[in-house]
């Protein structure tokens, strides 16, 4: 808990919404300090308190029966009134650009997906613009630092913790998925983890949608270096495989250290990607887009098989990990894996060892994950392929 000395910011308000049980509420938000600055808002840590203490009492009640995602967000000391830490994004509330932010937060309910506890809407002083608050719960770090810290070192995220990482990241795309949710916009910065517990939450859901079939959506999202191919060629039939794309690219730099393809424009991303993959096929652009006019990128970049390529550049990564991007990392989008098979596929195999343990980062103490811990919904949707996380 931070001390009382050191906040940035408080004030009171009479409309905080709880999520789960939609009831609204005044309540103490004492900011601490700015922890994410983002292209459409900014992320401050805070703790919040109910004014009213019997509504205080009501809450740790709840807490107490629907603490069920093992990682609790409210402070430990009972005698507290503080909730939190919890991390407060803050973004305009009215933009040309419809964010579905909240309405997603407030449907997903998975251990690998950040968690919204309280959402309001206030009225900057400074401004007098509407901004909407989401109140999720607050992790340590993201992807993006802990691939930094240590690349400094000159080392790589360790593998297990990168098994588990990677495995909870595919989980949380099985569940999304299943529910035609698209993230779109998948990069390290947007992956919340907590290196102590090796525990790994996705967050910025401000690009997120429900793909429908045959229903447009615009090409122009995802960050560049993570843009599905199909996305740059401007596909507006894609589906929720752009994520597993992202996903690819995720896992390539967690191995590289750096992002796999760094295209310095839009369009010559896909050159980037052509110098593993190979020229696309016209299938591709068939496919994807009859109407793309940009550069084919017809011309072989390199010598010898597309895996020998890959070993190339993964020239320091085990062979499991090489096959599992090589199933990922394919032009066309309904050959690329799915998270199920991800799920499934033998770089897995030492998570799913009865006495898998894991030093979290600093700690010579091993802890145990548990990963595997499905709901019945993520079991139907891994359907026949769930006993092979039963057998253990
Ligand atoms: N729940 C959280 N706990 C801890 N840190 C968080 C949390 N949510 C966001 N952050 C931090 O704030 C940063 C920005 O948040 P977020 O990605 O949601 O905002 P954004 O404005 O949509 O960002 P961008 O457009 O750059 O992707 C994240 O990269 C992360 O470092
Ligand atoms: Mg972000």
């Amino acid at each position: 808990m931070p001390q009382s000395s050191n906040f940035i910011n408080e004030y009171s308000l009479p409309n905080v919404v709880e999520n789960k049980s939609s009831r609204s509420s005044k309540m103490t938000i004492r900011e601490y300090k700015r922890i994410g600055e983002g292209a459409f808002g900014t992320v401050v840590e805070a703790v919040l308190k109910y004014d009213d203490p019997n509504k205080q009492q009501q809450q740790q009640d709840n807490e107490n029966e629907n603490n069920t995602n093992g990682y609790s967000s409210t402070s430990s000391s009972s005698s507290s009134e503080w909730l939190g830490p919890f991390a407060i994004k803050r973004v305009p509330a009215q933009t040309e650009y419809k964010s579905r932010e909240l309405e997603i937060l407030r449907f997903v309910n998975h251990p690998n997906i950040v968690s919204l506890r309280f959402f309001f809407d206030k009225t900057s002083s400074t401004d007098k613009k509407v901004y909407q608050n989401l109140v999720m719960e607050c992790l340590p770090s993201n992807l993006q630092s802990e691939i930094k810290y240590y690349r400094q070192s000159k080392y790589t995220i360790p593998y297990p913790h990168m098994k588990a990482y990677t495995f909870q990241l595919a989980r949380a795309m099985l569940y999304l998925h299943g529910y035609g949710i698209s993230h779109r916009d998948i990069k390290p910065s947007n992956i919340l983890v907590d290196p102590n517990t090796v525990r790994l939450k996705i967050c910025d859901f401000g690009s997120a949608k429900k793909l429908e079939p045959n229903q447009p959506s615009v090409s122009y999202i995802c960050s560049r270096y993570y843009r599905a191919p199909e996305l740059i060629v401007g596909c507006s039939l894609y589906t929720t495989k752009i994520d597993i794309w992202g996903l690819g690219c995720v896992i390539a730099e967690m191995f590289l250290g750096k992002p796999i393809f760094q295209g310095q424009s839009p369009e010559s991303q896909l050159k980037e990607i052509a110098k593993l993959l190979g020229p696309p096929p016209n299938s591709f652009f068939f496919k994807s887009n009859p109407h793309y006019r940009g550069n084919m990128y017809t011309t072989k970049l390199f010598t010898g098989s597309i895996e020998d390529r890959f070993k190339q550049i993964f020239s320091n990564s085990p062979p499991d990990a090489i096959d599992l991007l090589m199933k990922i990392l394919v032009y066309d989008p309904d050959t690329r894996a799915s998270p199920r098979r991800v799920l499934i596929h033998p770089f897995f195999d030492e998570l799913k060892h009865k006495d898998f343990k894991v030093f979290p980062r600093g700690s010579n103490v091993q802890i145990e994950l548990n990963l595997f811990n499905f709901s019945d919904y993520e079991l139907e949707l891994l359907g026949s392929l769930k006993d092979e996380f039963l057998k253990k």
